[in-house]
């Protein structure tokens, strides 16, 4: 019998890449993840706190939220693999990269959209240490739009427009270990 557990029922979950900066950039699909408040915009991201995304954070109290197209899958799962502190990640991956507008830490140049964020509080919470991002910057790339992805939202085809979030295709990927 499947357990039931609330993670199931709240999905698909978005899982876009976190990039950060200690000297090399880093980068790493993390779901758990949302927007808790509008007036600004915060962002809530649960972080493992041995996890180096969440090392860069306490350092220099910046991280970018890359939303990743469905071409850039194979990267993406490369991403998601442990290296040694320091290494970058972006370039492991194949990832192009340019300094954020507001904050030093990169944003992947391919990603649809990139969500510039300031750290101002941290929770030690369960598993996780959830990171508050007051959102500084929102890049939106020039071929995408963000009224499609309203209209195919409203009409319950969002998948399709922003198709990294089918967890059929990222499991499937997954089970075949892309990125090992
Ligand atoms: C789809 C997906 C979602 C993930 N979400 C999270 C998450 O929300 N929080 C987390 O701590 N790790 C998450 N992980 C695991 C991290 O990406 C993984 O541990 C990574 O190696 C951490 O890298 P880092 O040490 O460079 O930050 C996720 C992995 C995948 C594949």
């Amino acid at each position: 019998m499947v357990k039931k557990t609330a993670s199931k029922l709240l999905r698909p979950r978005l899982a876009p890449i976190i990039t950060t900066l200690n000297k090399s950039p880093n980068a790493s699909p993390m779901s758990y993840i949302g927007i808790v408040a509008s007036k600004p915009e915060i962002i809530a991201l649960g972080a493992d706190s041995k996890s180096d995304t969440y090392k860069n954070i306490c350092l220099n109290k910046e991280f970018i939220v890359n939303i990743i197209s469905i071409k850039d899958i194979k990267k993406y799962w490369k991403t998601r693999i442990k290296y040694p502190y320091g290494t970058n990640e972006l370039k492991i991956a194949g990832f192009k990269w340019r300094k954020g507008v507001k904050v030093k830490v990169p944003y992947i140049t391919s990603s649809i959209a990139s969500i510039e964020c300031k750290s101002i509080k941290k929770l030690k919470i369960a598993d996780r240490t959830v990171i508050f991002g007051k959102v500084i910057h929102v890049r939106v790339s020039n071929s995408y739009s963000l009224n499609k992805v309203a209209l195919h939202h409203n009409k319950g085809k969002f998948f399709k427009v922003v198709p990294y979030i089918d967890f059929k295709i990222s499991e499937k990927y997954f089970r075949k270990g892309i990125g090992k």
